[in-house]
C-alpha cells in the first residue's frame, strides 16, 4: 500500500513498493500525460516533479516517492508552468509531441530553481531530455522566452 500526493490530491494505492512511479501515475491513477520512453532514465519522457525537483518516474520506485508529486496535468495551474506552456505555444515547439510533456516538466523545474538561466545553463539542464523530432532549437528559444529573454530568430 502506498499513499501518494499527486497534483495536490492524496491517493491510497494498493501497489507493490518497487513498482515504478510511472506505472502508478499512468496505469493505476490513469494520468496519461507522463510518457514512457526508454524506461532507463535516458530520455526524460517520464519526467515529473518530486518536491519541486525534476525526476525520472520510470526508475523511481513508488516507495521512494514520498512528498508532493506534480505531473504535466498540473502545469496549467502553476504560474511558472503556465509561462512555459505559453512560450511552447507561441513558438510552436512541439512536433509529434511525445517528448514534450517531459521537456516542459524539466524546463519548469529549471525555471523554478533558476528563474534567469544563461543559455548554456538551459542547454545543460535540458540535455537529458531527448526529442526524436529534433525540436531542440525551439525548446531552447521557448525556455528563454519563458524566462523573459529576447527570442532569437
Ligand atoms: S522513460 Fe524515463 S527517462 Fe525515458
Ligand atoms: S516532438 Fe517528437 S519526440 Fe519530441
Amino acid at each position: 500500500m502506498a499513499t501518494l500526493t499527486i497534483n495536490g490530491k492524496k491517493h491510497e494505492l494498493d501497489v507493490p513498493d518497487n513498482m515504478p512511479l510511472l506505472w502508478v501515475i499512468r496505469d493505476v491513477v490513469g494520468m496519461k500525460g507522463t510518457k514512457f520512453g526508454c524506461g532507463m532514465a535516458q530520455c526524460g519522457a517520464c519526467t515529473v516533479h518530486l518536491n519541486g525537483t525534476a525526476i525520472r518516474s520510470c526508475v523511481t520506485p513508488v516507495s521512494a516517492a514520498s512528498g508532493e508529486i506534480t505531473t504535466i496535468e498540473a502545469m496549467a495551474d502553476d504560474p511558472v508552468g503556465q509561462k512555459v506552456q505559453q512560450a511552447w505555444l507561441d513558438l510552436g515547439v512541439a512536433q509529434c509531441g511525445y517528448c514534450q510533456g517531459g521537456q516542459i516538466m524539466n524546463a519548469t523545474a529549471l525555471l523554478k530553481q533558476t528563474p534567469e538561466p544563461g543559455t548554456q545553463e538551459i542547454i545543460d539542464a535540458m540535455a537529458g531530455n531527448l526529442c526524436r523530432c529534433g525540436t531542440y532549437n525551439r525548446i531552447l528559444a521557448a525556455v528563454e522566452r519563458a524566462a523573459g529573454k529576447e527570442v532569437k530568430s
